[in-house]
């Protein structure tokens, strides 16, 4: 007997409604769990029908892995779900938030503060379509990304990852959705998970909601406003996810007024669900349960209880899966949580993962191998780089410009942390959880572009930390300083003074002091900037965190290109002004948002 659920041609959510009916309880809850493939045994795909896998921050198959062996990995745990007794298959998550950058080799674009500086809602299309085709290519078919967070407070670890603080700016961003899911069709039922087709990656929008606007930035604090401001500053970019079809929302860590948002029945079901009408999956965060009581843990039955009744329908356990299923089973026997709210969570579940054609196509199609680190990609990255730059100070003297720079010049300096090292350029969430220094993947730093497109006359010295005697030598040009923010995520980029790291501004000083100076800042957020530095140098741009392309940068800075970014965040004078938004009377930034010069000194 054919079953309808396996008709590719049947309506989805006849396909949806049949196999749901064929599901036992202990199949459905299956499906509700995420675990990570550190701990996956095989047997339990196969036994407890595991609706999900993820690759925490940097979990893979072996360091710098070869693509091929992410897409073997993965279709290794597929094939053992594949034999379950309904053969249901698995979605595969990855934190691919700015490319694909868990794998070795992946492009790198900007995070997103500085597609944020670039405008550019097409631009951040097409980075979702070449995300999409890097993610596929190793087999993963789920991407947590684009993390919508509107940030109001420079102080939060994770500002990086947000468009910006202002809404609008990452309402327009969220076009990345349409490139990593494909174009939701006109007649799409709105609310309805959308996928094209296998070249596209599920999406997922997070973290709802309010997590940008906890109280003086505090990672997983509490945002602190009434429902009508969450609604307009930090829910709007939803409905626009929403619009495109995005198939998953991943709950945030935060609170709001004080009720956590994985336990908000009102914000996940009364609002999220039935008044925006989203009709994909709601999945936590990484032990978005253990949590919701402190000690971390300590009352996880409870957790569960709470967090599924509110409205969440997938839970990232991600480790500890055999206690999660004991409890969640426990309390739907008891009837402590309905199964109306087990078979809604379920059928949300089945819907994207038949919207996602995994029953049709559940294993990865090798011919998408070439496209991880293409040449077309790294060039639509560099264009990314190039149009995030914003150039604050442009010559001592603003009747005089002093970029763009001379390629042909005698000798250039090259100095700082910052010019040489291509994990700093990445930032966090660049093949390790936290991200590191060096050379973590293929790609480009500030000092290799600039020995590109120098001339053969031109003599190019590099000094992290110059000397006297160097800087005493009367031929240097010029010189470029390139320092910044060592990598950094969540917790760990928390920050209540904002310096430049490794004595940044001491280099800046030094160098400056002798040598006509551009600073380049590599950072996820405008950072302190002493006025008495920033008299000192002729030439100032933010370069946020582009990436592995540095070619983009040198692209503007050497004339190729005009800059064209504007600033998606204030560019507060101090710490004590935090947090600092343009609607306040008592708005008194460095740089206001909004502002970028170009080569010519114009405001754009
Ligand atoms: C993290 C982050 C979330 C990420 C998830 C999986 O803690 O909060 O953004 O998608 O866990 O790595």
């Amino acid at each position: 007997m054919d079953f309808i659920y396996k008709n590719p041609t049947a309506p989805i959510e006849a396909r949806v409604q049949d196999l749901l009916s064929r599901m036992t309880l202990e199949e459905k809850l299956g499906q509700m769990t995420q675990i990570e493939r550190s701990v996956v045994a095989p047997s339990v795909l196969k036994d407890r029908c595991i609706g999900s896998i993820l690759s925490v921050g940097g979990s893979g198959p072996i360091e710098m892995a070869l693509t091929s062996d992410w897409a073997d990995m993965v279709d290794n745990f597929q094939k053992a779900a594949l034999e379950s007794r309904l053969g249901i298959p698995i979605l595969y998550g990855i934190d691919a938030v700015h490319g694909n950058n868990n794998v070795y080799g992946a492009t790198i674009f900007p995070h997103n503060v500085g597609l944020g500086a670039t405008r550019d809602s097409e631009l951040a299309k097409r980075i979702g379509v070449a995300t999409a085709l890097e993610v596929r290519a190793s087999g993963i078919h789920y991407a947590f990304a684009p993390c919508v967070a509107v940030c109001r407070d420079p102080r939060w670890g994770r500002s990086y990852e947000s468009f910006g603080e202002d809404t609008e700016i990452v309402r327009n961003m969220t076009s990345i959705v349409t490139g990593l899911q494909g174009q939701r069709p006109e007649g799409h039922p709105k609310g309805y998970p959308f996928l094209a087709g296998r070249n596209n990656v599920v999406a997922c929008a997070k973290h709802f909601v309010g997590d940008g606007g906890t109280d003086k930035g505090i990672n997983e604090g509490n945002a602190i406003l009434s429902y009508d401001d969450l609604e307009r500053i930090h829910m709007a970019p939803y409905l626009d996810c929403i619009s495109q079809g995005v198939c998953t929302i991943m709950a945030s860590y935060s609170s709001w007024n004080g009720v956590p948002l994985h336990a908000s029945h009102f914000l996940l079901t009364q609002i999220l669900k039935e008044k925006l009408g989203f009709k994909g999956f709601i999945i936590s965060d990484a032990e978005g349960l253990d949590r919701l009581f402190h000690p971390h843990g300590s009352n996880y039955q409870q957790s569960v209880l709470y967090a599924i009744n509110a409205g969440i329908d997938m839970v990232m356990v991600p480790f500890r899966y055999q206690l999660f299923l004991e409890d969640l089973t426990y309390l739907v026997q008891s009837g402590k949580i309905p199964i109306a709210r087990i078979d809604d969570a379920v059928e949300r579940i089945l819907r994207v993962k038949f919207a996602a054609g995994l029953f049709e196509y559940p294993l990865s199609d090798k011919s998408l191998l070439p496209a991880v680190g293409c040449k077309l990609h790294r060039e639509l990255a560099r264009e990314a780089v190039r149009k995030s730059l914003v150039l604050l100070k442009n010559g001592k003297d603003p009747k005089k410009s002093f970029l763009p720079l001379n390629r042909n010049a005698k000798k250039i300096l090259i100095a700082g942390t910052h010019a040489d090292d291509l994990g700093y350029q990445c930032g966090g969430w660049t093949a390790t959880w936290e991200g590191k220094s060096g050379r973590i993947t293929i790609g480009t730093t500030i000092l290799d572009a600039v020995r590109e497109v120098t001339g053969s006359n031109t003599e190019v010295i590099f000094e992290q930390n110059p000397s006297a005697q160097t800087l005493a030598s009367q031929d240097i040009s010029f010189a470029i300083v390139a320092v910044g923010e060592c990598p950094y995520v969540e917790f760990g980029g928390d920050s209540r003074e904002l310096p430049i790291h490794f004595n940044g501004a001491e280099i800046i000083s030094l160098v400056a002091d002798k040598v006509p100076t551009l600073v380049i800042l590599i950072a996820g957020r405008p950072l302190v900037i002493e006025q008495r530095i920033l008299d000192k140098v002729e030439a100032f741009v933010a370069a946020w965190l582009p990436g592995t392309e540095g070619g983009g940068i040198t692209d503007v800075v050497f004339g190729d290109y005009e800059f064209q970014g504007r600033l998606p965040v204030t560019w507060f004078k101090g710490v004590d002004q935090l947090p600092s938004n343009a609607v306040e009377k008592s708005y008194d930034p460095l740089f206001p948002i909004g502002f970028g010069l170009t080569s010519k000194g114009e405001v754009l």
